[in-house]
Parts: C-alpha cells; sequence; structure tokens
C-alpha cells in the first residue's frame, strides 16, 4: 500500500496551481490526513465501506476543508466535482480498490463486480467526460496490481492479481497520453503519476 506523503503535495500545488484534491478509497484516512495538513482549500476522500466512511467523516468532522463522500468511487467523484470550479485544477489520489480487504473487512475475493473491485479504469474514463482534465495531476497508487515491475514491495500477491485482461495500464495512455506526462515509480508498490504538459 503506498502512501500520499510520498509526494511533496505543497510543491504540486505550487507547481500546478492545484487547490483541491480528490481521493478515492478513503481507508484508515492516512494520506487524508497528510493531503488535510497540505495547502489545500478543500479536500475529499471517497469510501464505499460504511465502518471506514463513517470513521473518517467522525475523525475529520471539524476540519471545514475535508469531505468524507460514502459510496462507490464514481458516484462520489461526480458529488466531489460539483463542488469544484471546473477551470480549477485538481489532484487526484487514486487508491480504490478491492472493498475493505486491505483492513480485513473483507476478502479479495469477496467483491465480484469487476467495476467496483478494480475502478481506476472507469474513474479516468468518467473524469475525462466530465471536465477538461489536461491541467489536473493523476497520482495512482498500487501500480503492481496492474503491471509487473521491479517494487520495493515485491510482486503483486496473487491473491489480488486480478485476470490478465484487466491488468494492464493501456488506459492511462489512452485518456492521458496527449496531455499529460507519465512516470511510473517503483517504490513500495508502485506509483503512476501523470502530470500536466500544459502550464499556464
Ligand atoms: C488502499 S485502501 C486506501 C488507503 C488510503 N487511500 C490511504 O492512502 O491511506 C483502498 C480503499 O478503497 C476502498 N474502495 C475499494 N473499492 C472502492 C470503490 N469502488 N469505491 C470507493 N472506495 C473503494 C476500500 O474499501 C479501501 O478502504
Amino acid at each position: 500500500m503506498g502512501v500520499l506523503s510520498d509526494f511533496d503535495l505543497d510543491r504540486l500545488i505550487r507547481e500546478y496551481g492545484c487547490r483541491y484534491l480528490i481521493e478515492t478509497g478513503t481507508g484508515l484516512g492516512k494520506s487524508l490526513e497528510y493531503a488535510a495538513a497540505s495547502d489545500f482549500d478543500q479536500v475529499f476522500s471517497i469510501e464505499i465501506m460504511h465502518k471506514l466512511a463513517l470513521e473518517a467523516a467522525l475523525r475529520f468532522a471539524k476540519n471545514h476543508k475535508v469531505t468524507v463522500i460514502h459510496g462507490k468511487s464514481e458516484r462520489g467523484l461526480k458529488e466531489a466535482l460539483e463542488e469544484i470550479p471546473p477551470e480549477a485544477p485538481v489532484i487526484y489520489w487514486l487508491d480504490a480498490h478491492f472493498p475493505g480487504a486491505d483492513f480485513r473487512l473483507a476478502s479479495y475475493k469477496d467483491e465480484k463486480n469487476e467495476a467496483v473491485r478494480l475502478p481506476l479504469e472507469r474513474e479516468l474514463r468518467l473524469l475525462a467526460g466530465l471536465r477538461d482534465i489536461s491541467r489536473d495531476v493523476f497520482l495512482i497508487d498500487d501500480l503492481r496490481i496492474y503491471e509487473d515491475g521491479t517494487y520495493d514491495e515485491g510482486p503483486c500477491p496473487a491473491d489480488h492479481r486480478p485476470a490478465e485482461e484487466f491488468r494492464h495500464t493501456r488506459f492511462v495512455d489512452e485518456v492521458l497520453g496527449a496531455t499529460h506526462g507519465i512516470e511510473r515509480l517503483f517504490r513500495r508498490t508502485g506509483y503512476l503519476c501523470a502530470y500536466p504538459k500544459r502550464r499556464d
């Protein structure tokens, strides 16, 4: 599992002008805590598991910068974007997969619907259809789920390695290849980062 604190958010905020962050998959709120302490105007985090969403909502209840949305990531992304001006660049921390499994609230195989189990492709296509994403920054966690590499924490464990047909990142190039520089980091379980080519 990666952590957002591997990234210098205040530098990304300055460099790309992002005043908003949206996280898919709140988990225990570790990365949310780091984002909330950075210089964003608003931070949104979306979690499918009721228990985790409730715990995070209670924990950040007094922080007016933070909104926790309980639900599937696609619906949550739509909801969060309704609160963000269309021209304002956003940082996305895309980290939703295997509902509850990382925290032993479910097994990696429990969720049968692939669009909920591994929503990354649908999230990216949805975002590209909802707004101009050319100035947005994308930080994607757990690259080892999607492709092989020399990851610090080793290859994707067999119990959550997707079927080969779902194990690729071609959609990232399709959606972001023309507008973003794409970088792979092999730290921890791997990150795929997409930074806007356009700066204005
Ligand atoms: C790796 S954990 C998140 C860790 C957190 N982002 C952090 O960096 O501290 C993944 C989370 O995504 C949630 N999740 C899985 N599928 C989801 C979906 N389709 N929509 C929203 N949340 C989802 C899981 O329940 C789990 O809490």
